[in-house]
């Protein structure tokens, strides 16, 4: 940190400058010597200005609402390491509760499970333990097991990292214009015994909607009827794993279908916790192959240990503890039924509009709380959702669009997920601000600029 005269003040591009202390530091080398943490941390604030407002993100699926107590918490545990065990029982102890009440709300007495840095890493720990089954089936039976293959919907891009990273088949089944999901007759068509497992999403990524688990299960029960072919699934319940247990409780897409054999979940997302929280249950221990797991006995007891990563913070555990004892069945209810109302009050506003066609709007038995929205064919706008989405972050709301994958790419929507701390007032003026957005281009003659028209692919004009 230097002391600068006016004169040779220099560039604020190579530069951090405090206008409190008149001293810089520079932005990409090491200084030279210890600074003052004051300025440093002013400075560094002063720049995170220039990040998005997280409460106006309506693109992300993560909590971006936190309690006091969720705060004091996490300082609380700033330096508690998940993984050190012996050091710290009782966080464990916590974890293991935790597992307990996320097995009775999916509907299970034996699953065993553990926490994850979010839903990717449960995800690829759940994909592991259905390929490490699924070579040991073959294996038993004398067959090949060098040609894995594991099928889905359209599924976030943590399982194609998986199917990457662990050199498995990925057999995405493509969207179809009427049919935005994987169904049983498109699944069949995919499956072979080469399948290690069927992953089902359960709260798309790209419509908010549920994946039909049940119908799934149903026509995999089929399958191994008819021919022998016994295909486990997955649930990726990043959103709906937190969502259905509250807000529908009689669908039927958890441990209740035998099929299941393993179910993953953000806690950052829908289970209220701050960000770096996710689990991944199975349904029985013979599930989880034990050459996966790590055992440690520092505490006498004999410790299972599965994840990718070794240290890891243990406050987004002790929060989600937290959040379970204290919101309860009825909390967890209350907030996210909160959300539905709000999601439908947006989807309603957004039809009354006209030039939108509405795919998904919150429905606690169809998916999560969010709107999806494209515009209509016959619309005759004259700009797309791509400069929609651009000229609605002028009032700090970021609103994605994104076409659709394979198969729909030609479909470009909207997607708004609706959080705890996203009120009808929120609702109310973000409406406000859609229609201002439209009477802005419809004054403004804006003709669609050619990089938004490579990018959307469908042109509405
Ligand atoms: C269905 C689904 N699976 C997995 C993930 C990855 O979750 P995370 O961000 O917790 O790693 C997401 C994230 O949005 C998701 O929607």
């Amino acid at each position: 940190m230097n002391n600068k005269s006016e004169s040779d003040k220099p560039s604020q591009d190579e530069f951090f400058y405090s206008h409190t202390v008149d001293v810089s530091v520079s932005k990409t080398s090491m200084p030279e010597n210890e600074n003052n943490p004051e300025i440093i941390k002013e400075l560094i604030q002063d720049e995170l200005l220039l990040d998005g407002n997280a409460r106006q993100n309506l693109a992300t699926f993560c909590q971006t609402f936190h309690e006091k107590q969720v705060h004091e918490l996490m300082d609380l545990s700033i330096s508690k390491n998940m993984i050190d065990k012996d050091e710290y029982p009782q966080t464990t102890e916590i974890e293991m509760r935790c597992v307990k009440i996320l097995a009775e709300l999916w509907n299970s007495k034996n699953a065993i499970g553990t926490s994850t840095i979010g839903s990717s890493e449960a995800c690829m720990l759940g994909g592991l333990a259905m390929l490490y089954r699924w070579r040991d089936k073959m294996k038993a039976m004398g067959k090949d097991s060098s040609k894995p293959n594991m099928v889905c919907g359209p599924v976030q891009v943590c399982w194609h990292k998986f199917a990457l990273y662990w050199d498995v088949e990925l057999r995405e089944v493509p969207m179809e214009v009427d049919c935005l999901h994987i169904s049983p007759k498109s699944m069949l068509e995919y499956v072979d015994e080469n399948t290690i497992g069927v992953v089902t999403t359960f709260g798309l990524t790209f419509t908010g909607k549920y994946e039909p688990v049940k119908e799934l299960a149903d026509a995999l029960d089929k399958l191994e009827e008819e021919s022998g072919l016994d295909i486990d699934l997955h649930v990726d319940a990043a959103s709906g794993g937190f969502l259905a247990p509250f807000c529908a409780p009689d669908l039927l897409w958890d441990f209740r279908i035998p099929r299941v054999k393993s179910i993953s979940a953000s806690g950052h997302k829908y289970g209220l916790a701050p960000l770096g929280s996710g689990w991944a249950l199975w349904r029985e221990r013979k599930d989880l192959p034990d050459r996966l797991i790590f055992h440690v006995n520092y505490l006498g007891g004999d410790m299972s240990v599965f994840q990718l990563n070794f240290s890891r913070p243990a406050g987004q555990v002790i929060s989600q503890y937290y959040l379970f004892l204290r919101l309860g069945m009825e909390g967890y209810r209350k907030i996210h039924e909160y959300c539905y109302y709000v999601s439908v009050f947006l989807g309603k506003e957004l039809d009354k509009i006209g030039i939108f066609k509405i795919l998904y709007s919150g429905d606690a038995n169809d998916g999560i709380p969010c709107v999806t929205w494209t515009l209509k064919d016959e619309s005759e706008c004259s700009f797309n959702l791509y400069d929609f989405a651009e000229k609605l972050l002028d009032k700090g709301w970021q609103v994605p669009a994104y076409s659709l994958p394979k198969n729909a790419e030609e479909i470009v929507v909207q997607r708004i997920v609706v959080r705890r701390g996203f009120s009808i007032e929120m609702a109310e003026l973000l409406i406000k601000d859609v229609i201002s957005t439209i009477d802005y281009f419809k004054e403004n003659k804006f003709s669609i600029d050619e990089s938004h028209k490579k990018l959307s692919g469908f042109i509405h004009n």
